[in-house]
């Protein structure tokens, strides 16, 4: 699936935020803004991060946030997806296709050596078969996790 003219992937830069909250906002988040701007700004500048975005003119219409690291286990570096979205208005028209595309290439010119991503299986996009329709395989891991900003029951 090719992208439709006009739409570009490149690097997300901090004056993206105030677009890419309304996506966050889509993917059902809604952390303060202040919080989300400086975090924003942070995640783009990371040196282990990589923040790609779609963009049609001057608006972001789709973002992914890639995280990457050494993995003791695989003797070489690993590499996450933890946010992908779409403009729920330009779906379904190969954008995310683009954003999943250009970040498993940045893994790959990195030399890591996998790329993990977390869903719930309630989405319409895990039921759609998006991620294995790209290459990825369902493997048999428990996502453990521990809330530490609520207090302890
Ligand atoms: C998952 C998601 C990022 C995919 O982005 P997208 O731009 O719609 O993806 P594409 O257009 O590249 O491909 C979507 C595939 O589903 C099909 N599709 C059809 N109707 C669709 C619809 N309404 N929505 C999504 N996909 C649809 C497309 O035809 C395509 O399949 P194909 O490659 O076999 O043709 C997007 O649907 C989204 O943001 N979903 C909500 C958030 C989410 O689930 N994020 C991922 C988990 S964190």
């Amino acid at each position: 699936m090719s992208l439709p003219a006009g739409i570009n992937v490149r690097r997300a830069r901090p004056g993206d935020a105030s677009h890419v909250y309304a996506l966050v906002e889509q993917l059902g988040y809604h952390p303060d803004h202040r919080g989300f701007d400086e975090t924003f700004a942070q995640t783009v500048r990371h040196p282990e991060a990589a923040v790609f975005v779609a963009v049609e003119g001057l608006r972001v219409i789709g973002y992914l946030s890639m995280s990457q690291r050494p993995q003791i286990r695989l003797g070489g570096r690993a590499a996450n997806i933890d946010e992908l979205v779409v403009d729920e208005r330009r779906r379904a028209e190969g954008v995310g296709t683009a954003l999943l595309d250009a970040a498993v290439s940045y893994a790959r010119g990195l030399g890591c050596k996998r790329v993990d991503l977390s869903t719930a299986r309630s989405r319409q996009s895990y039921e759609r078969g998006f991620y294995v329709a790209h290459g990825f395989a369902e493997v048999d891991s428990a996502l453990m996790r521990m809330e530490l900003t609520r207090p302890k029951p």
